[in-house]
């Protein structure tokens, strides 16, 4: 006997969204089959290649491993629902891609791994990004892109930083000089 569909109320972008699905439902076939949400793709279905890779409550997750009765009252988030083009746009300008079937899911996992802190350096980046196969393009530009966007990304804080910095400095000044 087949057994029965259950309504799940899934936070998904930002949104609250149900679904009506069998407990054995995996995450990513509820993303692409209820919701239209395709950018996380069935590769090997066991964990191994990383493109289905989603963040949940942050975290980066293949969510072929994941049953969708499991995410209730978890922020799940696609590549969808992204916000900043950064990343993407490093994969198309170091040509990181081929096919494109990969890609959503090494998006998902750089831009887990350019959170990090203190920023990853190139041997972090090399571990991190062995969660995701490509078949097609060298990992080489794949590796270009991220690391540019991470090095972008931290120069950018280094920059806030320094200028905060001066700010206080010349507000301690100002203090001295007024006492
Ligand atoms: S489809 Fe999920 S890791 Fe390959
Ligand atoms: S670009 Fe085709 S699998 Fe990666």
């Amino acid at each position: 006997m087949k057994e029965a569909r259950c309504q799940l109320e899934l936070r998904i972008n930002g949104d609250t969204r149900l679904a009506n699905a069998y407990p054995t439902d995996l995450l990513l076939d509820v993303l692409r089959d209820s919701f239209g949400l395709t950018g996380a793709k069935p590769g090997c279905r066991n964990g191994d290649c990383g493109a289905c890779t989603v963040w949940v409550d942050g975290q980066p997750m293949k969510s072929c491993l994941l049953l969708a009765a499991e995410c209730p009252g978890l922020e799940v988030t696609t590549i969808e629902g992204l916000k900043g083009g950064e990343m993407q746009r490093a994969f198309v300008e170091q040509f990181a891609f081929q096919c494109g079937y990969c890609t959503p899911g090494f998006i998902m996992n750089a831009e887990a791994l350019s959170r990090l802190q203190p920023p990853p350096d190139e041997d972090t980046i090399r571990d991190w990004l062995q969660s995701n196969i490509c078949r097609c393009t060298s990992y080489e530009e794949i590796r270009l892109a991220v690391r540019e966007v991470i090095q972008r990304r931290s120069e950018g804080k280094l920059a806030e930083e320094a200028e905060r910095l001066v700010e206080d400095g010349s507000g301690g000044m100002k203090g001295e000089l007024n006492g």
